[in-house]
């Protein structure tokens, strides 16, 4: 493992500790951002920190550095493992105080760590899994990269139970994402995500994704879609900085078109696998 970026120091990972009135740790009061490095580059850099500065101004905690810095920061971890193909973690959260209260003293100052892990980037698309649908039971506010992550959790060890890799959520019917991914359909050859509103977090594959597609000549709608679409599908896949494009074959006792991966599907994994800032395939 990396060393651990924390509150400005480098430190060994046994060294590496937060107070236990880290509100992170009381009150899941942080954010946090994940981002794949290939090779030490970054695919979308400009995305990430984007969203990093959004969930930050929506929690009202202040960024305490620029996006150089962040780059530099993450780049120094990512080097610290094999081939510098490293997912980086950071995390910020609103900081520590003492007694536990639940409003906020003003002005304190956040914690801040970022790590490094080793991760191999697919070469191939995955082969398709099987996901659970379940009803989404979060908060309202699935647009900010939060700490709290209960309900996912929640879910996560649900679909686990049920023999999936990953829960597909819905509200009323209507599909909004994974506890850790983006969905998508395809159906008649039309690519379909529900749109990035509030219920989901809008992921920085998802959108790479849709660019992806559209200029694979395919056509994408950011559309909410049902529960009862979702299982008509002709292919589905989910995405995720960790996962890419996964393709889904099956959801619960339902199989989705054939069960392998669908032609749409293939397309768009390799056009994204070629978008990468290098490619596996190259070596
Ligand atoms: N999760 N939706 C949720 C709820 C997520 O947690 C994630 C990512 C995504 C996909 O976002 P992106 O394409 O930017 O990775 C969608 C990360 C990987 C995680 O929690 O580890």
């Amino acid at each position: 493992m990396s060393q651990v970026f924390l509150n400005g120091h480098w430190l060994r990972p046994e060294e590496a500790a937060v107070s236990v009135f880290d509100r992170g740790f009381l009150f899941a009061d942080g954010m946090y951002e994940v981002m794949p490095f290939y090779r030490g580059h970054v695919l979308l850099f400009a995305k990430h920190y984007a969203r990093l500065e959004r969930s930050l101004k929506a929690l009202e905690i202040p960024n305490p550095y620029s996006e150089d810095e962040w780059l530099s920061i993450c780049q120094t971890l990512a080097e610290q493992v094999p081939d510098a193909n490293a997912i980086i973690y950071i995390q910020i959260t609103r900081g520590a105080e003492y007694p536990r209260q639940h409003l906020p003293s003003p002005d304190l100052e956040p914690t801040v760590m970022a790590t490094a892990t080793h991760w191999t980037p697919p070469a191939t698309t995955a082969l398709p899994v099987r996901t659970e649908l379940l009803e989404d039971i979060r908060w309202l506010r699935c647009d900010i990269k939060s700490i709290s992550l209960l309900g996912n959790i929640m879910l996560k060890r649900e679909a686990s139970r049920l023999g999936g890799f990953e829960p597909v959520l819905h509200r009323a019917g209507r599909v909004t994402e994974g506890a850790s991914c983006n969905y998508f359909i395809v159906k008649d050859e039309v690519v379909y995500t529900p749109p990035a509103d509030e219920l989901i977090l809008g992921g920085v594959t998802r959108d790479w994704v849709i660019q992806v597609a559209k200029e694979a000549g395919l056509e994408v709608r950011e559309e909410a879609f049902s529960v009862a679409e979702l299982m008509s599908a002709d292919e589905c896949f989910l995405t995720s900085s960790t996962r890419e494009v996964q393709p889904v074959g099956q959801i619960g006792d339902n199989q989705i078109g054939n069960g392998q991966i669908g032609p749409v599907t293939e397309r768009i994994a390799t056009a994204f696998r070629a978008s990468r800032p290098y490619s596996l395939s190259e070596e």
